[in-house]
């Protein structure tokens, strides 16, 4: 059986930067299904060759080392480009008939790549829909909707709405890329694959979490998006709390899409909700110095570039654990990590000359760059005593398997093809997200809504932060990526 990817904005950057490239990659690796065709669609008018001769040169750009000429020339022999609108439902039509002459008229599995502006989904699932091309008497017909799924609850469900007119929820996959991270799910590996971890992973050990999203880059010259985006809907409500719920959810029965992710929707399900105070006392937001004056964005804005929201999982894990989420563009450094904070111990029998306070336990996650796992305990100093310093083990994906960690839209693509949808959210998991990240985002709206901080360019966010945290009587766990 053949398989056919379709892709909608094959004009546009995710195509060229990711999704060829991934594709390409695994054709290098020889992952991807034999017979595999890919069709670009977009408005421009290409040839076939056209088209390729473009995705050659971005191809070799952001496909890494891979890149061979010869592999390329095989692999893009399956390339070929359509124009079209997606508001004419004569392109759907025109586009469902190429597709049946080149599968020959038998079987295949379908893949509907959405990589289009948000506007655009409703219209292409209509318009897919409508073409019949979501009937499955013919092969699997799955269609992959890119983030953001919908800008506040109402959109989402109304998008989820449209979807289910013409697609089936097993036929829906909606991406988010932080899923496809190798690190992300060796959390769950690191969980549920070990025992030694699990039994100290809840309340009885731990004192807090810190989940970490920070970016060197500013916003450059997607200003215009961002204006409208800010923060909260760029990272908070799709990958930080997809990272929240990978860390705090409990084990499914076993490792399948729905099992997977009934688990992290309960998550969801369990956070508490904000009210009246707690807006102001737990969330805080900042913009970097400089951003009014960036490409696109309002001299005035209010858009916050920064967030540090502090969030309360109400179950028998994590009752009493503050989950402190974290994000900013224009930071120190780029750095993802998790930090399990464990607690102090119960008591401490030895006498430090130093009169500081000892720290406590932590594992560190390290998402990226630099992926890997350290874990954080004290240490007797030889020769001082019973003086004790904080050490650490580690453990680096690249130093033990040696070699770069693949793009997460390799894996995800790769699923889709397979239909495993584990990594991607279902309709639930997006319609709960935007239920905890829109009261914040109408708070930060309102004639109420906290100070919005400016930060310097190049630190850990506005200096409120730190002072926010110590408040509480913890500190920001600011650290560059702890492993080289
Ligand atoms: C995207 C956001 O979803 O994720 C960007 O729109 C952000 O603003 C990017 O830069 C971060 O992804 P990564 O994989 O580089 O951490």
């Amino acid at each position: 059986m053949s398989n056919s990817i379709v892709i909608f904005g094959a004009s546009g950057d995710l195509t060229s930067r990711k999704l060829i490239p991934a594709i390409y990659n695994l054709f290098h690796k020889k992952r991807l299904p034999a017979d595999t065709r890919i069709i670009g669609s977009a408005r421009s008018k290409f040839t076939h060759e056209e088209f390729c001769a473009k995705l050659r040169e971005t191809t070799k750009q952001f496909a890494g080392e891979s890149f061979e000429d010869a592999c390329w020339a095989e692999f893009s022999q399956s390339i070929f480009y359509q124009a079209g609108d997606m508001e004419q439902q004569a392109d759907y039509q025109r586009l469902a008939k190429t597709l049946e002459d080149m599968e020959g008229g038998q079987e295949a599995t379908r893949l509907y790549y959405l990589a289009t502006a948000p506007r655009f989904y409703a219209p292409a699932i209509a318009g897919l829909g409508k073409a019949g091309m979501a009937d499955e008497s013919h092969g699997k017909r799955r269609v992959v909707i890119e983030k953001p799924f919908g800008t506040d609850l109402a959109t989402a469900k109304e998008l989820n709405i449209e979807v289910h007119q013409f697609f089936d929820e097993s036929q829906v996959y909606r991406i988010d890329h932080y899923l496809g991270k190798e690190t992300v799910q060796n959390i769950m590996i690191l969980r549920f694959a070990n025992t030694i971890f699990e039994p100290v992973w809840n309340r009885n050990y731990v004192d807090h979490v810190q989940i970490t999203v920070a970016e060197e880059v500013p916003v450059g010259r997607r200003g215009g998006y961002y204006e409208s985006a800010g923060i909260l809907r760029d990272m908070f409500q799709n990958h930080l709390l997809q990272l929240l719920m990978v860390t705090a959810m409990e084990a499914p029965a076993r490792y399948r899409a729905d099992s997977v992710r009934d688990e992290k929707v309960k998550v969801l399900q369990a956070v508490r909700p904000m009210n009246g105070k707690d807006f102001a006392l737990d969330t805080l937001r900042g913009q970097y110095k400089g951003y009014r004056q960036e490409q696109d964005v309002n001299p005035q804005s209010q858009t916050a570039t920064y967030a540090a929201i502090k969030l309360w999982v109400d179950n028998w894990r994590w009752q009493g654990v503050p989950f402190y989420l974290r994000s900013g563009k224009a930071m120190s450094c780029r750095t993802s990590q998790i930090v399990i904070q464990f607690r102090q111990p119960p008591h401490l029998i030895f006498q430090t000359n130093k009169r500081v306070q000892v720290q406590s336990n932590r594992l560190v996650l390290q998402v990226q760059p630099n992926e890997g796992i350290q874990l954080h305990f004290q240490t007797k100093v030889p020769d001082a005593g019973m003086e004790m310093r904080l050490t650490d083990l580690d453990f680096s994906f690249r130093r033990e398997f040696n070699h770069e960690l693949p793009e997460a839209y390799e894996r995800l693509l790769l699923d889709v093809m397979t239909g495993d949808a584990s990594l991607f959210a279902r309709a639930d998991e997006v319609e709960r997200a935007w239920t905890i990240m829109d009261p914040i985002m109408q708070a930060w709206n309102s004639p109420a809504a906290p100070e919005l901080f400016q930060y310097e360019q190049g630190l850990w966010g506005p200096e409120e932060a730190c002072q926010w945290m110590a408040d509480q009587g913890r500190d920001w766990f600011d650290s560059c990526p702890v492993l080289r």
